[in-house]
């Protein structure tokens, strides 16, 4: 009889964490990821993957929002695999607010800029429901030494009870775009010598 294999998340492989979850290199595939909830009832991602279920067709096709690999046992209880985000070189990748902490140089500031403006064109088209402006869930990918791009690990779905934005283009990208600029206006307060009066105009959806 076949056991059911039970992945060890060592130390050496965590990632990173946040308020919901922890995340760990997956042991037999560092191309992927595997999270742990500290509460297995948490809403967040039950509304995340209620989210990925019924808009899996559209998020198949998603440039941004990371893959979802489904269910492991973990010697941490349930894990959900993902697909990892890391660089060219392996490393892991910094999220958006490591990443503009860090922007000093006028190159950078252009870089972080470019990043930004490509972002909003992918984010605007795919029209992706996220629920706030907590930039540590974007994440900066560096897929070549000069190639940056911005992809999205967490937060996204909606607490609404009847989702309109899961059945309506229109309507997701409609409420994307008020999403968008509430980010800006952050993104302006937070990093103002990246997002400065000029590039807010730009920015803005
Ligand atoms: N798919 C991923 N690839 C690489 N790192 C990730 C991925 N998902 C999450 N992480 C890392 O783990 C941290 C916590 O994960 P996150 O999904 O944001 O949990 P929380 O719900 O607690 O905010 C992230 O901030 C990020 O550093
Ligand atoms: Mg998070």
């Amino acid at each position: 009889m076949a056991e059911k294999k039970i992945l060890m998340l060592t130390k050496d492989l965590f990632i990173g964490k946040g308020g919901h979850q922890e995340a760990y290199v997956h042991p037999d595939d560092p191309s992927k990821c595997v999270k742990i909830a500290f509460d297995p009832n948490d809403g967040d991602v039950k509304k995340e993957l209620r989210y990925r279920r019924i808009c899996a067709d559209k998020l198949s096709r998603s440039k941004l929002v990371t893959k979802y690999y489904g269910e492991v046992e973990t010697d941490k209880g349930r894990g959900l695999v993902f697909e990892r985000v890391m660089n060219f070189d392996g490393a892991s990748s910094l999220d958006l607010k490591d990443y503009l902490s860090a922007v000093s140089t006028a190159e950078e500031v252009d870089q972080s800029r470019a990043l930004l403006m490509d972002f909003r064109k992918d984010f605007l088209e795919e029209g992706i429901a996220i629920v706030d402006t907590d930039i540590t869930n974007f994440m900066v990918q560096r897929v070549s030494p000069t190639e940056t791009q911005m992809r999205i690990v967490d937060n996204i779905g909606t607490p609404v009870l009847i989702p309109l934005v899961y059945y309506s283009d229109y309507i997701a990208r409609r409420k994307a775009r008020r999403v968008w600029n509430r980010i800006v206006d952050w993104l302006k307060e937070n990093y103002p010598s990246v997002v400065d009066e000029k590039f807010y105009g730009e920015l803005r959806a």
